[in-house]
């Protein structure tokens, strides 16, 4: 470890001509980056400032990272901030497919007033300005493969319904692709709507194709580095707020998928697997394939209001 010796020009030294050896040993750098950062004024901010860059140190040390590794893995994050665009959210691919945007839904999740339905990722397909439509319409606008009805409640705790309900849903297209994938992005399988007083929604689709991420970018290069398939099991998105109600982040995964254990962005959750049958008696368009589930709301407390959401708009970013 190189040494690295200067002179320190302060009132007391200089006027007793001592010389100061200042010296970054692997073991002390870490304390002088934290001591540097101390007068940070937000608290929160230095606490995370702080335990970032004492981790950050201590997988260095750990790995021995060298310095064609540090140069590598700044090249691979320069591509990554590259690679967004309005349409394409590279960061938050990475973070899923780290498991980092998990690991923050389920703490957050322990933070709720009451439990409730299960969240999962936003994921990087989430548009603000989706459409709003009449109960029991059609979300997919091209698409000519069969309807799938879904259907059910949006209940509190003591299940009792939440009228006026916002429930917002999007998913791929019978060909596995969102509509953000497609040339011109515009909108398409999506869409917002509102429960009726008895807490119901009724929204017509298609069944949704498991995919693959995005893999022309530098997070498809480190999962085919690292020998993974990069598929996500067929799903159904779902954003589901109410006045007085903590925002639920959700989706609805297909029970046949063949990678609801393996999902590459660890979103899929056995709570929120659900199966298309024919002919549910509660249906509410009778004969039509459906997939019924309701979602429970918890309570929103004061500081849910300011914690903001495991994801956003890629638009919106930057
Ligand atoms: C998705 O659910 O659409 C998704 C989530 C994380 C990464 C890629 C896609
Ligand atoms: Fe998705």
């Amino acid at each position: 470890m190189a040494s690295l010796f200067g002179k320190i020009f302060g009132g007391a030294q200089e006027a007793a001509g001592a010389e100061a050896k200042i010296e970054y040993t692997a073991e002390t750098i870490t304390d002088a980056v934290i001591a540097q950062m101390a007068a940070t004024p937000d608290p929160r901010t230095r606490q995370v400032m702080e335990a970032a860059v004492r981790h950050l140190h201590s997988f260095a040390r750990e790995v021995q990272l060298t310095p064609g590794e540090w140069l590598t893995a700044i090249d691979f994050l320069t591509r990554v901030g590259q690679m967004c665009s309005p349409a394409r959210q590279e960061f938050i691919l990475l973070s899923d497919t780290l498991g980092l945007s998990t690991l923050v839904n389920v703490m957050h999740d322990k933070t709720a007033m009451e439990e409730a339905t299960h969240t999962s990722l936003l994921g990087p397909f989430f548009r603000e300005d989706a459409p709003r439509f009449e109960s029991g319409a059609q979300i997919a606008r091209r698409d000519a493969a069969a309807e799938v009805v879904l259907y059910g409640r949006i209940t509190n705790k003591a299940g009792n319904p939440i009228a006026g309900a916002d429930v917002g849903v999007w998913q791929t297209g019978s060909d596995g692709l969102y509509d953000m994938q497609h040339e011109g992005h515009s909108m398409d399988c999506r869409g917002v709507f509102r429960t009726d007083a008895d807490g119901r929604y009724l929204i017509r689709a298609v069944r949704p194709l498991g995919y693959g991420i995005p893999m022309d970018g530098p997070v498809g290069e480190m999962i085919r580095a690292q020998k993974r398939h990069g598929m996500r099991p067929a799903h159904v998105h779902f954003l589901v707020s109410a006045p007085g109600y903590r925002e639920l982040v959700t989706a609805l995964y297909l029970a046949d998928d063949p990678h609801l254990a393996d999902d590459v962005v660890f979103g899929a959750h056995g709570e929120l697997v659900v199966s298309i049958k024919e002919n549910q008696p509660g249906c509410p368009v009778p004969g039509a394939k459906s997939i019924a589930f309701d979602f429970q709301l918890s309570k929103e407390s004061e500081a849910d209001r300011r914690m903001g959401r495991v994801g956003a708009d890629p638009s919106k970013i930057g």
